[in-house]
């Protein structure tokens, strides 16, 4: 969908109208809020394809706004507007999810531009996503080496066919959404949709809304009927992450689409039915909830029929580094070099980590080693664990929380700058084809590597 309705953010009654003005003389309908709390409300309700904002206000600011979108709303893109001209914000604003930022005063052009970039841009990763999910149906890669991992997949395939909801629980980047993913494409509803929904993400009423949709005029900001997540996976699978974060309020009407596939939208008289395979996930112990009574536990047993639990990584060690040379043969292959080795002593710092951030970390880790060992290879120094091995003179927790943090952006920034200093090597110096490589925008490059040049970090 192009985008069509965008929301307008900012503080400032004048460029409000200045932005409203223009986004309407390009043919956009807009939306306008006051503040980043209105912004992130409107957002919600409303349902904009972009929203763009501007970055100093009092409460809740541009930057902590797109922050705060990209995790409610992964799929919004958001455009960070800012007078000041101060590009690290602009740069930090990219890290945290922003599409892109322009610079004040905006004009009806850059405006005009942005927007159609953006507009490409989601055609296009719209296009991978199909022709990824795609690929992955034909070769669904899940590395289970370990006993207890090869056990979790085979119980997996064993209920993907039944219809039983499924409680996926394990720690975070253990590796649940995967297994989700598997149950689905492994079930008579393969072919169905697969939707998920992030229930840690909303507050109360917009979870609400989301799972069971509204009816026109159901509660302010409800201009039109919305269908819930429900009915869109009808015939095929839900996933409901994060579900210990669940209200008790929504526990209930849970319980009873769990038990009767049936439900009202919000605002809505007439009962609908619908044809859906729960998987649900948790970090939580929810057992322990239940004994707290924060967890209702008639909803707990009707949920734990098909339980799955995902061992932390350091309790099944053997999928380590064969993880380690699949996400290694994976991350070479998409910055288009042969697939490096480990060393023998990269190998065992991988197996004696204790990777508390669990495959995600692991991932993470070794994708940061591939662009660090350029294409040799990977040795200890390329692995970058959590935190700084040696922590030396520091003397409080605070210094090195901020030693720590402040490697972490330098690192963060200097990974950067390497993989697209070598994306821009392997394409002959192509500004386009690397950004597209890179899924930035050419605009974010060119700024990125304006701003090394100025500091004299690149030639
Ligand atoms: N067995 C596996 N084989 C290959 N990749 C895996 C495996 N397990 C996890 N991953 C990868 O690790 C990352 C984290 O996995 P995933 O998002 O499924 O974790 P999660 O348990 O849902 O985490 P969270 O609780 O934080 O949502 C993903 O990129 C996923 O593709
Ligand atoms: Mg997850």
């Amino acid at each position: 969908m192009p985008i069509q309705h965008i929301l307008i953010v900012d503080d400032d009654q004048l460029s409000r109208t200045f932005l409203t003005e223009a986004v309407q003389a390009l043919g956009y309908r807009a939306s306008v809020a006051r503040g980043g709390d209105e912004g992130l409300a409107l957002a919600q309700s409303a349902h904009p394809d972009l929203v763009v904002t501007d970055l100093r206000m009092p409460g809740t600011d541009g930057l902590a706004l797109v922050k705060k979108l990209h995790e409610a709303l992964p799929d919004l893109p958001t455009v960070l507007c800012t007078a000041h001209g101060t590009v690290e914000v602009a740069v930090q604003a990219i890290k945290d999810g922003a599409s892109d930022f322009l610079l004040k005063p905006v004009s009806h052009e850059t405006l005009s531009m942005v927007i159609q970039r953006i507009d490409r841009q989601q055609r296009l990763e719209r296009e991978n996503r199909y022709l990824r999910s795609a690929q992955s149906e034909s070769q669904p890669e899940i590395v289970a080496e370990s006993s207890s991992m090869a056990e979790t997949l085979r119980s997996a395939k064993k209920l993907a066919r039944s219809k039983g909801t499924v409680l996926i629980s394990g720690e975070s980047g253990t590796g649940k959404e995967r297994i989700a993913h598997l149950i689905h494409r492994e079930s008579p509803r393969a072919q169905g949709p697969f939707i998920r929904v992030n229930c840690a993400a909303l507050s109360e009423t917009l979870l609400e809304s989301e799972l069971f949709g509204h009816e026109r005029g159901a509660f302010t900001g409800a201009h039109k009927l919305r269908e819930g997540r429900f009915e869109l996976a009808d015939k095929g699978t839900l996933l409901l992450d994060e579900l210990g974060e669940i209200s008790p309020a929504l526990q209930a009407k849970l319980l009873r689409v769990l038990e009767e596939e049936e439900f009202e939208r919000v605002g809505g008289t007439s009962t609908l039915r619908v044809d859906v395979r729960v998987v649900a996930t948790t970090n939580r112990d929810l057992a322990l909830e239940v004994k707290k009574g924060t967890f209702r536990e008639d909803l707990y047993y009707r949920l734990h029929v098909l339980p799955l639990h995902l061992a932390p990584l350091r309790q099944r060690t053997d999928d380590i580094l064969p993880l380690a040379r699949h996400f290694l043969a994976h991350y070479a292959r998409l910055h288009g070099m042969q697939a490096p080795t480990f060393t023998q002593a990269a190998e065992q710092q991988l197996r004696r980590w204790s990777w508390p951030g669990n495959v995600r970390e692991l991932e993470n880790v070794v994708q940061r080693a591939v662009v660090l060992s350029q294409g040799a290879q990977v040795d200890v120094p390329d692995l970058v664990f959590g935190r700084p091995s040696q922590p030396t003179a520091l003397s409080t927790s605070e210094d090195l929380l901020t030693a720590t943090s402040s490697l972490a952006n330098r690192l963060l920034e200097d990974i950067e700058r390497e993989a697209i200093l070598a994306t821009l090597a392997g394409l002959k110096g192509n500004k386009t084809q690397a950004a597209k490589r890179l899924g930035v925008s050419s605009r974010t490059l060119v700024n990125k590597m304006k701003l090394w040049r100025a500091e004299g970090r690149v030639a």
